[in-house]
């Protein structure tokens, strides 16, 4: 019998819609790790999506005026129920305390729509088109420490910005390229392909820096 190479157990943390979820889990078969959870902070349908693909998915509201640290040790207690030891977080609304980033160091992962560091925070489409970019697109990264989206860059997508383009048809244009984008990073990572060298993330095949 063939050894049996023990996968990532991924979570997923979740606010909304959960198209991100939905395309990751229509391509899951190429990603060489299970999903096995989905944590809101809201009643969102991502829950409902998880749900139906077979996931443990759990509401955990936040509790107004507790401590950042109070829901997240709640979250904590769902996903270490279900052994997960890789989060994802997908369209996910709330920063994450520095100590929810230091458990998962290295095993925590965000897409963003926009070519990072361009454009990081709540309204990147908006943002990119008050500048004029010709080119908008996604980011998947790690998630470290400090600013927000400011994390190694494990993979990138880009997309045209039309002159007619308001923010929700780029914003539509993006999504679409986040849906590819995403299941493509995390393929990468869990075949071996990529690996977090200090602040970059680099091909498994490169060689170490001096
Ligand atoms: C996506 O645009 C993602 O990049 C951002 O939040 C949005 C979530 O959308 N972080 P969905 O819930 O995955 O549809």
């Amino acid at each position: 019998m063939d050894a049996v190479t023990p996968q990532a157990r991924i979570g997923v943390l979740a606010s909304g819609r959960g198209s991100n979820l939905a395309a990751l889990l229509q391509r899951r078969a190429s990603i060489a790790a299970n999903f096995v959870c989905v944590v809101s902070n809201k009643d969102a349908p991502a829950l409902d999506i998880g749900r139906q693909a077979g996931l443990h998915a759990q509401w955990v509201p936040a509790v107004k005026g507790e401590p950042r640290e109070e829901h997240e040790s709640r979250i904590c207690e769902v996903l270490d129920a279900h052994g997960v030891d890789f989060v994802v977080l997908a369209g996910y609304m709330r920063i994450l305390s520095e100590s929810f980033i230091a458990r998962y160091d290295g095993r925590l992962v965000n897409i963003h729509p926009s070519l990072l560091p361009a454009f990081p925070g709540l309204h990147p489409h908006e943002d990119a088109l008050a500048r004029g970019v010709k080119l908008a697109g996604a980011t998947v990264h790690f998630v470290t420490p400090g600013p927000v989206d400011g994390g190694p860059i494990i993979a990138q997508s880009a997309v045209p910005v039309y002159a007619s383009d308001t923010a929700e048809t780029l914003a539509a244009r993006v999504l679409s390229a986040e849906h590819e984008l995403y299941a493509s990073a995390l393929s990468r990572i869990f075949s071996g392909d990529l690996r977090l060298q200090g602040e970059l993330v680099v091909e498994s095949s490169s060689a170490p820096a001096d």
